[in-house]
C-alpha cells in the first residue's frame, strides 16, 4: 500500500492538462468519490492495526496533495486561456467587404467637377456665404434697384442700406468669389468657386432656398466667346460622356456682355425624354458670357488689357440629370433610403 500512494503522489506532481476535459479527468481519477484515492481509504481496513495510524496520516496526505494539485491545475488553464482567447479570428479568410457611407450624390458631382477644370488648368476658390452687398451685387454690376436685390430673392442678414451703409445677406450666387479673386490677384486669373448659395425661394420639387453651384472664371489677355464655348463643350463630354453636346441661347446677367443660357443634350429617344426636356431635348444647367468690363473695372482690373469668360451652374440641377432624380427636396431630407443608393463598397 506505500508503495502504491508514493507511485500515486508522483503521478499527480507530473500531472499536466492543457484543457477542461482533461480537468475533469484528473478530478475524477484523484479527488471524487470514487476516485483511486477513495479507494485506498476503502482498503483501510486490511491494514494491520498497529500500521493503521500512521497508513491514515499517509494517505491524508496524499488526498491534500491531489486537492492542492487541482487547485494549481485549475489556475494554470485560467491562465492559458488569457494568454490565448479562443475566439482567434482566422486571418487567413478572405475579408468581408465592409459597407462604408455613401458620398452624398451633390458631393460626387462637385468632386466630379472640381476633377474635371482642374485639369484644364482652373483653382479652386472658397469665400464666405454671408456678404456684403458689394460682393454679392455691386461690383458685379447690379443696378442699385434690381429686382434680385429685393426680398424675395435674397435673405439679408442686416439692411443697412437705409442709413447709407451696405446690407449684409446670405450669397445668392457664388460670383462673390469671382469678385474676391479679382479683387486679390492679378490676371491670368484661372478659378472655379465651388459652394452653397440661399434663395428666398418657396420650397418644392424644383425650387429650393439653399443649393449648390459652381461657377467659373478666366481673365487674361486675349480671353474670346470661342475659349469660354470650348471649355463648356470639353466639360459637357468630360461629365455627361462623348455623345453630350452644349447649346448656348442669348440671355441676360448684369455681370456679363453678351451673356448666354447653357443648355446640354439630353435626347428625345424616350418619353421620359421628351418629358423632362419639354420636347426639345436640351436641359439648361446654368448660365454663362464674357465679364462685363463694368465689372473689371470694379475689380480693379484694366478691361482695355483684360477680357474674361465666367459662368454658373447648379450642382442640383446637374445630379438630377446625372442620376435621374426627380425632386429637389431629397437632397436635403437626409432620407436614409435615397442615400444608400450612393453607397461605395471598400
Ligand atoms: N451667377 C449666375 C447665377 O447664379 C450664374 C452665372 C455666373 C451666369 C457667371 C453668368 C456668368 O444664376
Amino acid at each position: 500500500m506505500n508503495e502504491k500512494i508514493e507511485a500515486l503522489k508522483q503521478k499527480i506532481t507530473e500531472y499536466q492538462v492543457n484543457n477542461q476535459d482533461e480537468l475533469e479527468q484528473y478530478r475524477l481519477r484523484f479527488i471524487s468519490r470514487k476516485s483511486v484515492i477513495g479507494d485506498l481509504f476503502g482498503e483501510m481496513k486490511n491494514v494491520a492495526a498497529e500500521e493503521r495510524k500512521a497508513m491514515g496520516v499517509r494517505l491524508n496526505d496524499l488526498k491534500n496533495t491531489a486537492q492542492s494539485k487541482f487547485k494549481e491545475l485549475i489556475a494554470s488553464l485560467e491562465e492559458q486561456k488569457n494568454g490565448q482567447p479562443e475566439d482567434v479570428p482566422d486571418l487567413t479568410l478572405p475579408p468581408v467587404p465592409d459597407t462604408l457611407g455613401a458620398i452624398h450624390p451633390l458631393t460626387q458631382i462637385q468632386n466630379r467637377v472640381v476633377e474635371i477644370f482642374e485639369r484644364m488648368g482652373f483653382n479652386v476658390a472658397e469665400g464666405p456665404e454671408i456678404e456684403n452687398d458689394w460682393h454679392n451685387f455691386t461690383a458685379l454690376n447690379f443696378p442699385p434697384n434690381h429686382p434680385a436685390r429685393e426680398m424675395q430673392d435674397t435673405f439679408f442678414i442686416e439692411k443697412n442700406s437705409d442709413q447709407g451703409g451696405q446690407d449684409v445677406v446670405l450669397r445668392t450666387h457664388t460670383s462673390s468669389v469671382q469678385v474676391r479673386l479679382m479683387e486679390s490677384q492679378k490676371p491670368p486669373v484661372r478659378a472655379i468657386m465651388p459652394g452653397r448659395v440661399y434663395r428666398n425661394e418657396a420650397i418644392s420639387a424644383r425650387a429650393h432656398c439653399v443649393f449648390h453651384q459652381v461657377e467659373g472664371l478666366y481673365v487674361d489677355r486675349n480671353v474670346s466667346f470661342a475659349d469660354l464655348k470650348q471649355t463648356l463643350l470639353h466639360f459637357a463630354k468630360e461629365l455627361f460622356g462623348p455623345e453630350s453636346n452644349i447649346r448656348l441661347r442669348p440671355s441676360f446677367f448684369p455681370f456679363t456682355e453678351p451673356s448666354a443660357e447653357l443648355d446640354v443634350w439630353w435626347g428625345t429617344k424616350t418619353e421620359a425624354d421628351r418629358r423632362v426636356t419639354k420636347g426639345t431635348g436640351w436641359l439648361e444647367i446654368g448660365g454663362c458670357g464674357m465679364v462685363d468690363p463694368n465689372v473689371l473695372e470694379s475689380c480693379g482690373i484694366d478691361s482695355e488689357e483684360f477680357t474674361g469668360f465666367a459662368f454658373g451652374m447648379g450642382f442640383e440641377r446637374i445630379a438630377m440629370i446625372k442620376y435621374q432624380i426627380k425632386d429637389l427636396r431629397l437632397f436635403t431630407e437626409n432620407d436614409v433610403r435615397f442615400l444608400k443608393q450612393f453607397t461605395a463598397f471598400n
